[in-house]
């Protein structure tokens, strides 16, 4: 909850000059206070909106504590309760905190007192709203996580000549962006955009995807399409929903002869351009059923004669100054 955002109190109380004092000294303190006078009124208005905190009398006409708080677990409200009480009600309000009561203020009123309580429950709530939405960031990367690696698995499993291809393509598009100075978040939507960069791949017919030798023009053609079949299985998700341009684009050229639009330099998304270098790198320095791996040099050497042409330049100086520090052209 915003610290500025007023805290929303329901005030139930019989005696009409405590909720009248009460009321005035939390709205001069700047919090939004609804009153209700009876139990009826206070389950009315709880049904109406919602509520931070209930300040509620323990003799409240029609409603006890213990009414009220089967009522909120019905309700499914997590709303904190501070019962109200007389000396002689002493007992009941400690029985009202073993039932899950927040606190009780005793009458006549100490102003201090109850400005005091409200403050600490209102930063309870806050603390156990980060805690919350920090579970939540938990919960949602680890989700991610899980879903990159199912379906990275289930990619791999259709193109049996790949095992691996998308983790390494991963971490080598993590080192350039490491050079070009990404920041950690950015560099995890790049390392599960380089795990999944071929998950259209599940869309190609088996004959094709694992054909032992060279494409025709027409098997090409059809391979071709696992960047925007990519996309398509991507974009659904939200998670995933920054990640399906990277993929769609991925084998975009920077000299715009690439697909599956013909992009051309910085029309190409960044982090693509990144895949693209890396998915040429893996790709080339694996063995083929047709042809022998290329040597670090040898593809080193092909990605500095491209520079420009197939890759972006800035991205092929950052990854050959990486793997061979002394060809380095630039600085970056
Ligand atoms: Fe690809
Ligand atoms: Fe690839």
């Amino acid at each position: 909850m915003n610290r500025n955002s007023a805290f929303r109190i329901l005030l139930a109380d019989h005696n009409c000059r405590t909720r009248r004092e009460l009321a005035r000294f939390l709205v001069h303190r700047n919090h939004d206070v609804d009153c209700a006078s009876t139990g009826y009124q206070a389950t009315r208005a709880l049904r109406k909106r919602d509520y931070d905190l209930i300040l509620s009398d323990i003799n409240l006409p029609q409603l006890s504590f213990f009414d009220l708080a089967a009522h909120l677990e019905t309700e499914g409200l997590e709303t904190d309760v501070v019962v109200i009480a007389n000396l002689l009600d002493l007992d009941r309000a400690v029985s009202a905190m073993h039932e899950g009561a927040a606190d009780f203020l005793l009458r006549p009123h100490d102003l201090k007192k109850v400005a005091y309580t409200v403050e600490r429950i209102r930063e309870l709530k806050d603390r156990r709203a980060d805690d919350a939405r920090r579970l939540q960031i938990r919960r949602e990367a680890q989700m991610q996580e899980e879903t990159t690696l199912a379906l990275a698995r289930a990619a791999e499993e259709r193109d049996r000549m790949n095992i691996g291809h998308g983790r390494r393509v991963a971490s080598y598009a993590v080192e350039i962006g490491r050079g070009l100075c990404f920041t950690e978040a950015r560099l995890e939507r790049l390392a599960f955009a380089g795990k999944l960069h071929d998950i259209g791949k599940i869309g190609i017919d088996d004959a094709i995807l694992n054909k032992p030798g060279r494409l025709n023009d027409e098997e090409y053609a059809v391979m071709k399409r696992h960047s925007e079949i990519g996309e398509y299985i991507l974009k659904p998700v939200s998670a995933f929903r920054d990640i399906a341009p990277i993929i769609r684009h991925h084998h975009e050229r920077f000299d715009g002869a690439g697909y599956p639009d013909g992009l051309a330099g910085d029309e190409i998304p960044l982090d693509a351009r990144i895949l693209c270098l890396c998915d040429f790198f893996d790709a080339i320095t694996s063995k083929r059923p047709y042809r022998e791996p290329a040597s670090l040099e040898q593809a080193l050497e092909i990605i500095a004669e491209e520079k420009g042409a197939f890759f972006d330049p800035l991205v092929s100086e950052v990854f050959i100054k990486m793997h061979h520090p002394r060809r380095a052209v630039v600085a970056i």
